[in-house]
């Protein structure tokens, strides 16, 4: 008989993310719980209330485990006993910054972890003439350049509109070592075009998923993101 202690085993496909990513990856630990949600998200039949619900719960995993990247410096405090206590606190000032429109669904949860936290954002639409990621509009803290960025989008296809991004980021003053990209479902050709691009950049990533199709869809995917947690039925 099995341990009481001994957690449920996933079906072997699901239960390892692939073992060649780039090391500047960090994928949360395949649980059932995750898959289940991921689950949720992926079934089409999902209504979008239940999208939004499984999506905002994933989210507060990714931000839960992005604040685990950030440093942390020796602070004691006194206790209500009267004994001083050698703790930890956060090194820096953080901010969120997230990548429209999908991106504005993570800030929810951010929001939760760290409150007041300040948030920008950034647009980023395809240039029909040269198909290459554009920036339309961005909105950042006016000391961005001193504080961690953790940078918001559920979904890393090509890879394009993030690294795009994070070249604002940098031009705004932000060091590479201090973005930490959060992310519900990559593909190896994202992960691996933002390493080449930024190999600083902490990626923290929910699944990673198989590939990119013909149309750049993320597969097996979840479909269009923005779509199903901000408008569909
Ligand atoms: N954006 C999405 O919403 N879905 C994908 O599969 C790829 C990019």
């Amino acid at each position: 008989m099995a341990s009481c202690s001994t957690k449920p085993q996933l079906p072997a496909h699901l239960a390892k993310a692939p073992s060649s990513l780039p090391p500047n990856t960090h994928p949360l630990p395949r649980t059932g719980q995750l898959a289940a949600l991921l689950t949720g998200l992926r079934n089409k039949e999902t209504s979008r209330g239940a999208f939004v619900f499984y999506a905002d719960r994933v989210n507060r995993l990714l931000v839960e485990e992005g604040l685990n990247h950030l440093p942390v410096l020796e602070k004691t405090v006194t206790t209500p006993t009267g004994l001083d206590y050698n703790g930890v606190g956060f090194e820096g000032k953080i901010c969120g910054v997230s990548i429209m429109r999908a991106g504005e669904s993570m800030e929810a949860g951010l929001r939760e972890c760290c409150r007041a936290v300040r948030i920008g954002k950034i647009l980023i639409q395809r240039d029909e003439e040269t198909a290459l990621a554009k920036l339309f509009y961005a909105k950042l803290p006016e000391d961005i350049a001193e504080r961690y960025v953790l940078l918001l989008d559920p979904m890393l296809a090509t890879g394009g509109s993030a690294i795009k991004a994070i070249e604002v980021l940098i031009d705004h003053g932000v060091p590479e070592e201090r973005i930490i990209f959060l992310n519900l479902v990559s593909c190896p050709e994202g992960l691996q075009a933002m390493y080449d691009a930024y190999p600083k950049v902490k990626i923290v990533t929910a699944w990673v998923d198989e590939a990119l199709n013909q149309q750049k869809y993320i597969v097996p995917g979840l479909g269009d993101f923005g779509d199903r947690y901000f408008t569909s039925r």
